[in-house]
C-alpha cells in the first residue's frame, strides 16, 4: 500500500483490500504483470500534483471505457477481448479480485486492458475531462443498511468525479440486484448529468455474468440493468 503525501485526500474506503492468502502463482501475477498494467502515475505518492494520465500514449487513441471495482474480472477481460478497438482501464482495490483478473488476462491474452489495483476515486483524479466513451459499475458493494448507504458508488463524491471524465453521450451502466440500490441509482445518478436510457431486467446484449451476479442468482435475488447516457 502506498502512503498519501499530506495534500492527500482523505477518502473513506470500507471495503476489503485482502482476502484469504493468494496462491503462489497469484503473488506471481502481480509481482511480474500489475507494473505492465498500470495506466500510469495514479497514485498519490507517485503523482502528488495529480497530472493528467497520457491516454493516447495508453491505447493509441483508442476509445476508452471503465470497469469500476471488477471483482473478479470476468466482464473485464471480456469485453476487452470481443472489443480490441477499445482500451479499458478497470479499478479494483481488492487485491485478490486483482490476482484473479490477471490470471486471466493471461488466459485470454488481451493486449488492451489496463489496470488500477485501488480506489477508483484516485483515478479519477487522474483521468482528462471527457476522456471516457463507456463506464460500467457492476454489482456496486450494496451496503444495506439505512445509515450505510452514503457509503454507496452512486452518491455525488462518485458520480460527480465520474461526470466529469465521461464524454457526452457516453453511456453509463450499472448492474445490481438490490431493488434498493436501482432506487437510489435512479434518484442520484440523473442529476450528476446524465439521462436515464433504460431500466430491464434483461442484460444487455454483450453481457457475462459476474461472479457476484452468479452468487445473487443462486441466492434467489434478481438482477436489474440500468443504462445511462451523459448529457451533453
Ligand atoms: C460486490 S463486489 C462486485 C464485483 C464485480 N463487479 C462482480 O460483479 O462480481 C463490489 C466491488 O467493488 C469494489 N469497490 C468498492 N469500492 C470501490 C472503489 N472506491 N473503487 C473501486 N472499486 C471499488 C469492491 O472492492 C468489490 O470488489
Amino acid at each position: 500500500m502506498s502512503q498519501k503525501p499530506a495534500n492527500a485526500p482523505w477518502r473513506n474506503f470500507y471495503g476489503r483490500r485482502k482476502g484469504h492468502a493468494l496462491r503462489d502463482s497469484q503473488e506471481a501475477y502481480l509481482a511480474e504483470d500489475l507494473a505492465r498494467l498500470s495506466p500510469g502515475a495514479v497514485d498519490w505518492d507517485v503523482n502528488p500534483e495529480r497530472n493528467a494520465l497520457d491516454l493516447k500514449a495508453l491505447f493509441g487513441g483508442r476509445p476508452v471505457w471503465l470497469e469500476v471495482g471488477f471483482g473478479g474480472g470476468e466482464h473485464l477481460v471480456h469485453q476487452a477481448a470481443t472489443n480490441p478497438d477499445v482500451g479499458i482501464i478497470g479499478a479494483e482495490p481488492y487485491i485478490n479480485g486483482v490476482a484473479m483478473l490477471l490470471g486471466k488476462i493471461r488466459a485470454a491474452g488481451v493486449t488492451n486492458l489496463a489496470v488500477h489495483p485501488g480506489d477508483v476515486r484516485d483515478l479519477f483524479d487522474v483521468l482528462p475531462d471527457a476522456s471516457v466513451a463507456r463506464a460500467f459499475l457492476l454489482y456496486p458493494d450494496p451496503w444495506p443498511k439505512a445509515r450505510h448507504h452514503r457509503r454507496r458508488f452512486v452518491t455525488p463524491e462518485h458520480l460527480q468525479p465520474l461526470a466529469r471524465v465521461m464524454q457526452p453521450g457516453a453511456i453509463f451502466r450499472v448492474a445490481t440486484d438490490i431493488p434498493d440500490y436501482v432506487r437510489q441509482t435512479l434518484e442520484e445518478v440523473p442529476p450528476a448529468g446524465f439521462d436515464l436510457l433504460g431500466e430491464s431486467g434483461v442484460a444487455w446484449d454483450d453481457w457475462i455474468p459476474t461472479r457476484y451476479e452468479q452468487k445473487a442468482l443462486r441466492e434467489g435475488r434478481v438482477p436489474h440493468y440500468v443504462t445511462f447516457r451523459r448529457r451533453d
